[in-house]
């Protein structure tokens, strides 16, 4: 996707030898896990001199597996999450992508890597303006080669109910139904890591739940690896596991 923003400029780069354990790396990697955490931190420059957003964490995720990352607000849970997709800088560590050590890639690669295999929903949406809903959503398709791109957004779209909001640009759309397109484009690919960070936020009851059933069916068919951000708490239950995050530690 063209929108991804880019690493964050005060990234506050490590030394040599990042403290992590490689052994760890490739036990999770032999065990074929989609995902594999190392010594993953993120430190930024602020005006004190050095704010730590993330301290070293380590954790795998199965393949197929259903994982909550719950914490209150400002706790490092989007920092994680962008982390684990390639989309920010780790200050330390690793995050390895069914077998690939993705921050070894350059961002081209990274790039590809989330074309073929990611997909993201971020926490503002990040719909692009000047493109009509189906447009937003048969992008994703477009970009990877996909055929009958408009058949497919289309019915994404009508699965998240907004088989009325084709043609409406994003302004023109409730924040609930940005959020719907966000999640539709995430999804068309049906990708086998599929990431959302706090996807009911903005919805109501009803509608929040017809897109975690959404989420959980995608899942259930395609055996993705769901990874939620969430303060939802029974969304959280209804994965298979939840990892805690406090001032930027896992608890
Ligand atoms: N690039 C950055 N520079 C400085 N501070 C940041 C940056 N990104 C995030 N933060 C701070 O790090 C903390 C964690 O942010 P975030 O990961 O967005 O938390 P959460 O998603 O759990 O609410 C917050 O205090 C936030 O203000
Ligand atoms: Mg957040």
């Amino acid at each position: 996707m063209p929108d991804f923003p880019k690493a964050s400029s005060n990234f506050v780069p490590d030394g040599p030898g990042g403290g992590y354990s490689t052994a760890s790396t490739a036990a999770a990697v032999a065990d074929g896990a989609a995902i594999a955490v190392v010594g993953l931190a993120k430190r930024v420059a602020d005006a004190s001199g050095e704010l730590t957003i993330l301290h070293e964490v380590d954790f795998t995720v199965q393949k197929a597996e259903t994982l909550a990352i719950v914490g209150a607000s400002g706790s490092g849970k989007s920092t994680l999450l962008g982390l684990l997709a390639g989309l920010d800088t780790p200050s330390a560590g690793k995050v390895v992508l069914d077998g690939v050590d993705i921050y070894a890639l350059d961002e081209d690669g990274r790039a590809a890597l989330r074309k073929e295999k990611l997909g993201f929903v971020f926490q503002s949406f990040q719909l692009l303006a000047h493109l009509t809903a189906v447009e937003n959503v048969m992008l994703p398709l477009e970009l990877s080669g996909a055929t009958h791109a408009r058949e497919k957004a289309e019915a994404m779209l009508d699965r998240v109910g907004l088989g009325s909001r084709l043609k409406h640009y994003p302004k023109y759309l409730s924040g609930g139904e940005q959020q719907r397109v966000a999640l539709a484009r995430a999804f068309v690919t049906e990708p086998p890591l599929l990431f959302a960070d706090e996807p009911t936020g903005s919805l109501d009851a009803a509608t929040g739940e017809s897109v975690i059933k959404l989420m959980f069916e995608l899942n259930r068919q395609h055996g993705s690896t769901l990874v939620l951000v969430t303060h939802d708490q029974s969304m959280a239950a209804r994965c298979g596991r939840t990892i805690t995050i406090a001032a930027g530690r896992l608890v």
